[in-house]
């Protein structure tokens, strides 16, 4: 990235060779700027969009007078390689009442850039953005996503719908499984990135908040995992019974067993919807909950900024528009609360849906090891038995291995989440 800070002063001599040229400076237009981290933006809106305040920050790095601030639409600080799908789906969330967080270049007056991580939340008459400057490894890959979605609205015409809904299934491949994942992953990565640039201290809700999005990131394929295990092994039993019909000639001791490894396995299968919808709900909790104690902490923030700014927009009451900042980081502060609490509860029924897959993928297994047994007993001259049972064997065990990788991880998160949702140190 093109290093500058905004506030930087030009020496003399180049400012005279500025003033000498006529034509705009090619590599001036396309460069990019920096501001420091401390810098927080603050822009408020009407429900459409107008400008209707903004903090110092704001004004100095876009290069424009407050005149030509206020009044007009956001768009004014549109860049053009920004995806319209980001729009599409920025204000798809916020006329559905929700929070958003996402990436945006914007262009400066004078037509340099700079890059921003947004948050925006509904307000009464409109909407507040708070923004900061991103350095996570997460916002490299979204510039080459979005460079690539802007190219594909370019050459294939796209809706900004459509574009939308390829941003989301770009995310989707890079991990994600809906943008509320991408919201919390993004907002928790920015903010511990910010506050080490800083040089300061974690506070404990956003280390906690790190902690649950980490430890519950490999859930995700393990879940996926679990199901084509189990689905690799639905065959198992009827294959058993096959070939235990050619073995027993009446009903013997691997045709009962197979018939109760079937009963087992039709058990885990139902039950599978059942965990993946607690997975799902974990998931959604969890990410609402770090998405929100990250907006509440930026918001924080910049309400105590706002106390020391000198600067607002003219003609506007200083009093009423901090007063609608911390409004606006009250109902932050509250929704976090929430969503820990929700996220607690579900934690707990995450854990015992958990322990109890777990209990059904072990007497799966134990029927395994009784067919095994029985054998080793009167083996199969064909060995397709054995082969059976090996087989059944690697795969019980990868699903063992999984299931308490799962259960540890959900003791943590329902140790942690209740003294976390009630504002304790951990
Ligand atoms: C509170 C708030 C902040 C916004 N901030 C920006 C911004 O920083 N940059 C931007 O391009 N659009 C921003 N927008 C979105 C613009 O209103 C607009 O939708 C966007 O620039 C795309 O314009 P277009 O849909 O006319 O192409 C913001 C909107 C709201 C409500």
């Amino acid at each position: 990235m093109f290093s500058c800070q905004i506030a930087c002063r030009i020496p003399a001599e180049e400012a005279a060779v500025r003033e000498t040229q006529t034509e705009p400076d090619i590599a001036a237009r396309s460069e990019e700027i920096d501001f420091p981290f401390h810098d927080l933006f603050i822009s408020h809106t009407d429900k459409r969009g107008v400008i209707i305040s903004g903090n110092e920050v704001f004004r100095r790095v876009s290069g424009f007078d407050w005149s030509e601030l206020v009044g007009a639409p956001h768009r004014l600080i549109r860049h053009d390689d920004m995806p319209c799908g980001v729009f599409q789906l920025f204000w798809d969330r916020l006329k559905a009442g929700k929070g958003v967080g996402c990436y945006v270049k914007n262009k400066t007056k004078d037509n340099r850039s700079y890059w921003v991580y947004a948050y925006v939340t509904p307000i009464a008459d409109g909407y507040v953005s708070t923004r900061q400057r991103p350095s996570s490894d997460l916002f490299e890959k979204v510039r080459e996503i979005y460079a690539g979605l802007r190219r594909r609205e370019r050459e294939e015409n796209l809706t900004p719908e459509a574009s939308r809904d390829a941003l989301l299934e770009t995310l989707a491949q890079a991990g994600f499984a809906n943008y509320e994942d991408f919201m919390a992953c993004s907002a928790v990565r920015e903010t511990t990135g910010r506050i080490r640039a800083l040089g300061r201290t974690l506070p404990y809700e956003i280390r906690e908040a790190a902690n649950f999005a980490t430890v519950l990131r490999p859930f995700r394929q393990g879940i996926d995992e679990l199901e084509r295990l189990f689905t690799s092994i639905h065959d198992a039993p009827t294959n058993i019974r096959i070939l235990a019909a050619q073995l027993e000639q009446n009903s013997g001791p691997i045709g009962i067993i197979s018939n109760n490894h079937t009963t087992l396995s039709q058990e885990v299968v139902a039950s599978l919807a059942d965990f993946r919808r607690e997975t799902e709900a974990i998931f959604d909790a969890v990410n609402n909950a770090v998405f929100n104690v990250c907006l509440a902490r930026i918001l924080t923030e910049m309400v105590e900024k706002f106390e020391t700014e000198t600067e607002c927009a003219p003609g506007l009451d200083f009093a009423s528009e901090a007063n609608i900042l911390a409004g606006a980081a009250e109902v932050a502060s509250r929704q976090a609360r929430d969503h820990l609490f929700r996220m607690a509860r579900q934690s707990r029924r995450f854990a015992n849906a958990t322990a109890d897959m777990k209990r059904k993928a072990s007497a799966l297994d134990v029927t395994r090891i009784m067919c095994k047994i029985e054998n080793a007993r009167n083996p199969d001259p064909t060995g397709g038995l054995g082969q059976i049972l090996d087989n059944l064997e690697k795969v019980q065990g990868r699903i063992a291995q999984r299931l308490s990788a799962m259960a540890k991880a959900s003791r943590t998160i329902t140790s942690d989440a209740d003294l976390f949702a009630r504002g304790r140190q951990v």
